[in-house]
């Protein structure tokens, strides 16, 4: 593998090339562990939804207006004016959503493997700490359209600043840029959605995708105890590799396009300060941590929420330095493997109840009404469902 006949000599009069493909030649030919598979693929397909919100994220910057007098309108001149602006927005819109479930899996498959013990403990929290700016791109991109949902999300998600202990009302203020979400906000969310945070997520995958290269792919054997993949035994990154990760590129493609086609994000109602809508919910991934938030009212019930809600953050970052024990394997780990299960059935459990929360659900051919905490009360034919105060 190097540089076609022309590029090479024309480099090679110049620079020593034979360092640069040495390296290229080394990345390419690299021998990854025998049971590098299908479940290897969900790093590269968060990088490959990267790759696309940032083309389709550029897109929508042509036409985009950050003002509170322009940004809804702007979306709706690119969703029904613009040539492909409907495709493009609503790549944009269900990529953000995938690339924070190909991170999940991602998280979910290196954490069961063990790939997160020695040496690749810095490997892992580099993972978290990508995990969370992109959570906070899709937070700061909610408002961008300026509709009602977004505004009123906004609002609310802003409000839980305010319970952080000390800082709360300051960090509230500098968020909104005010006492309330307006214009200012916008323009803040803007500047942080498409200035900060690509540029923090392009330079901490680079460090992530060095770590990564520089230990290889872990493989299944106890710390301490890995060996160098004989060239016989292991998977070659190129071509055997790459072509899964080309088969995930066309059926992500595939993918994003029907979901744009069959299930379009709508645009709504502008936003408006004015009227508040009934039931303002967060986007699914925000749904464990505003539903557990609920549970803890009061002064100092919503410190203790707080912290409830950061704990299991932290827990992430900080696991490869408490979790200590030698093996990798799944069957050897049952404690790692219980708390791991314990913490996802948590979160999808809490997140099912925010889902339902305030709505009415049928469960074994009974009608409920769900309320705030998620609590089920069963309706009787004939009585009123009990209202809730818009919160
Ligand atoms: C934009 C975000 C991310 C990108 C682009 C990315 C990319 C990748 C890629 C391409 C690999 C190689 C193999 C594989 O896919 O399994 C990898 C490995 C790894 N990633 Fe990520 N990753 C991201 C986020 C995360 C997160 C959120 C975590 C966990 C908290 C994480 C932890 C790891 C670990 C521990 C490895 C080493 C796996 C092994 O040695 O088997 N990464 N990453």
């Amino acid at each position: 593998m190097g540089f076609p006949g022309p590029i090479r000599k024309f480099l090679e009069r110049r620079y020593d090339t034979e360092v640069a493909e040495g390296f290229l030649d080394k990345q390419i030919h690299k021998r990854l562990p025998p049971h590098t598979g299908w479940l290897h693929v969900f790093g590269s397909l968060a990088m490959l939804l990267f790759i696309s919100q940032t083309l389709t994220g550029i897109m929508l910057l042509i036409y985009y207006r950050p003002t509170p007098d322009e940004a809804y309108k702007s979306i709706q001149f690119i969703t029904g004016s613009v040539h492909f602006g409907w495709l493009y927005r609503q790549v944009h819109a269900w990529g953000a959503s995938l690339m924070i479930l190909a991170l999940v899996f991602h998280m979910i498959r290196t954490f069961f493997m063990g790939s997160y013990k020695k040496p690749r403990e810095l490997t892992w929290v580099t993972g978290v700490l990508l995990f969370l700016v992109t959570i906070t791109f899709g937070f700061t991109g909610y408002l961008l359209p300026w509709n009602q949902i977004a505004f009123w999300a906004t609002t609310v998600g802003t409000e839980s600043a305010n319970k952080v202990p000390v800082i709360g009302a300051w960090l509230q203020y500098f968020l909104r840029g005010g006492d309330s979400v307006t214009g200012e906000t916008l323009s803040r969310f803007f500047v942080v959605h498409v200035i900060i945070l690509p540029w923090i997520l392009a330079g901490l995958i680079g460090v992530h995708l060095f770590l990564m290269r520089a230990c290889n792919l872990a493989t299944m054997e106890d710390v301490d105890a890995e060996k160098k993949i004989p060239s016989e035994h292991g998977i070659p990154f190129f071509p055997v590799h790459v072509a899964k990760e080309g088969v995930v590129a066309v059926f992500l493609v595939a993918v994003l396009v029907t979901l744009s086609v069959v299930a379009p994000w709508e645009i709504g109602e502008p936003a408006n300060a004015l009227s508040t809508p009934a039931h303002i919910k967060p986007e699914w991934y925000f749904l464990p941590s505003y539903q557990l938030l609920k549970y803890f009212e009061g002064e100092y019930g919503a410190v203790i929420g707080i912290f409830a809600c950061g704990v299991p953050f932290a827990l992430l970052v900080f696991w490869p330095f408490l979790d200590r024990g030698k093996a990798r394997h799944p069957k050897k780990r049952p404690i790692a493997v219980g708390l791991g299960l314990i913490g996802l059935l948590g979160a999808l459990f809490l997140g099912y109840l925010g889902h339902v929360s305030e709505t009415e659900q049928t469960y074994f051919g009974q009608r409920y009404h769900i309320d705030l905490l998620g609590w089920p009360n069963k309706i009787v034919e004939g009585e009123d469902a009990p209202s809730e105060a818009p919160h």
